[in-house]
């Protein structure tokens, strides 16, 4: 059982360990949780000031009866085992059997679907929160949606973020985990299915090189604003400013379709593996904000007018270990916006996470356009 707050699941990977560094910033104790003991230990002794910080170390199983044990009297799960569709189950069920809020670092669209169809009614009646999803991708595009949406009037998004570095061991097997999934962008409310190939030349505010995009398993945007009665049509693309990562990914798609696709579901799934791990086994050196920058740019527009945002930023990993340690923050102390399935700014406000972000120096101030005539005139 728990005596601690918050506890951290998969606090060895690259974005736990940055996690736990922004909580002793909070300030805030926390369970430093995974499956190795010995390993957690040697990877938060190298944490940047965490011997000012109050945690205890578990070692524990990836099942729901050893996790829920071991999240009993905390409140908060930040959990960081992905890819989520394939390990994500069992740390809701014990989140949600325990009484703690959940909270994870998710990019995958089929994910976000899953989580809140099968658990967003059940946190709901508990009045706990479900966010998955409170990460760099796709947090930062949030803000910068609900930025332009304070004009009203624009009922449809069309979404850019992008990321100059390289993904860690489980990004890249996310990456290629959601190459076999169905994803969805909104179209008048009603999902409508992404071409599985599908791809873009996008400028990119504030260069003049175009850069490629894709639609990068769906997003969880589409998702989010589903049930928002603002916007009506939702579309997001992204990647990595390399374009040579950008058209491997590319042909791996067409491998995918062609050859993995048909296999049973098991081939498939240690096939992508298999691929995924080829590119990333090691861990990524720790970012650098005058070459890990990111870029969340947000055209909103409606009948009558357009809003244009950007939000220039770096360290896309620290901004996803920040969001997650202020979410547990808040949650220790306030309740959210919103119980159940929730996005960041459903449940935290997209001015104070965009506080947040900015008072640490990891993005900028948004850049805010609006050409919205008929709403000036009142
Ligand atoms: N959307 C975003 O902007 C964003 C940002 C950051 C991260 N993420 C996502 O968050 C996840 C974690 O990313 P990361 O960068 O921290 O990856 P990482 O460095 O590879 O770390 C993965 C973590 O999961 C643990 N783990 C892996 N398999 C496990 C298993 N079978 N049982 C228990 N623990 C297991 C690892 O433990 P060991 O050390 O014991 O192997 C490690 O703690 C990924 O899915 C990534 O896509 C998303």
């Amino acid at each position: 059982m728990s005596k601690k707050p918050v506890v951290i699941y998969g606090v060895t990977g690259y974005t736990g360990r940055l996690v736990a560094e922004y909580l002793r910033e909070y300030k805030l104790p926390f369970i430093a949780a995974g499956r190795d003991a010995k390993r957690i230990k040697e990877v938060l002794d190298k944490v940047p000031g965490i011997e000012n910080a109050e945690y205890e170390i578990a070692e524990v199983e990836h099942t729901t009866a050893a996790l829920t044990k071991l999240f009993k009297g905390a409140q908060v799960v930040c959990n960081m085992v992905g890819p989520f569709m394939k390990y994500g189950p069992e740390a809701v069920e014990a989140s949600l059997a325990a009484g703690c809020h959940y909270t994870d670092t998710n990019g995958e669209q089929n994910w976000m679907l899953h989580a809140e169809k099968e658990w967003g009614a059940k946190f709901a009646a508990k009045n706990l929160l479900l966010s998955p999803g409170i990460a760099q991708m796709y947090t930062t595009g949030e803000i910068a949606a609900n930025l332009c949406l304070e004009t009203p009037g624009l009922d449809t998004l069309d979404i850019l973020v992008l990321w100059r570095g390289f993904p860690t061991y489980a990004s890249t097997q996310t990456i290629f985990s959601i190459l076999t999934a169905d994803f969805f962008y909104l179209d008048q409310n009603q999902y409508k299915q992404w071409p599985a190939t599908a791809k873009a030349e996008v400028a990119v505010p504030g260069q003049h090189e175009n850069a490629m995009a894709l639609p990068w398993g769906g997003t969880a945007h589409p998702v989010w604003f589903k049930n928002d009665p603002r916007v009506s049509n939702v579309k997001a693309m992204g990647g990595v400013f390399d374009r040579t990562v950008m058209e491997g990914v590319v042909q791996i798609t067409a491998v995918v379709e062609e050859k993995i696709k048909p296999l049973p579901k098991a081939e498939a799934e240690k096939a992508l593996s298999d691929m995924a791990a080829s590119l990333q086994s090691g861990m990524p050196p720790r970012e650098n904000p005058r070459i890990n920058t990111t870029v969340d740019s947000v055209h909103a527009s409606g009948p009558l007018g357009h809003a244009h945002c950007v939000i220039h930023g770096n360290c896309n990993y620290k901004q996803t270990g920040l969001l997650q340690a202020f979410a547990a923050y808040h949650l220790i102390q306030a309740p959210p916006k919103r119980y159940g399935f929730a996005s960041g700014c459903q449940a935290f406000g997209h001015r104070e996470l965009l506080g947040v972000l900015q008072s640490f120096g990891l993005v900028s101030e948004p850049k805010l356009t609006v050409d919205a005539p008929s709403v000036r005139r009142g």
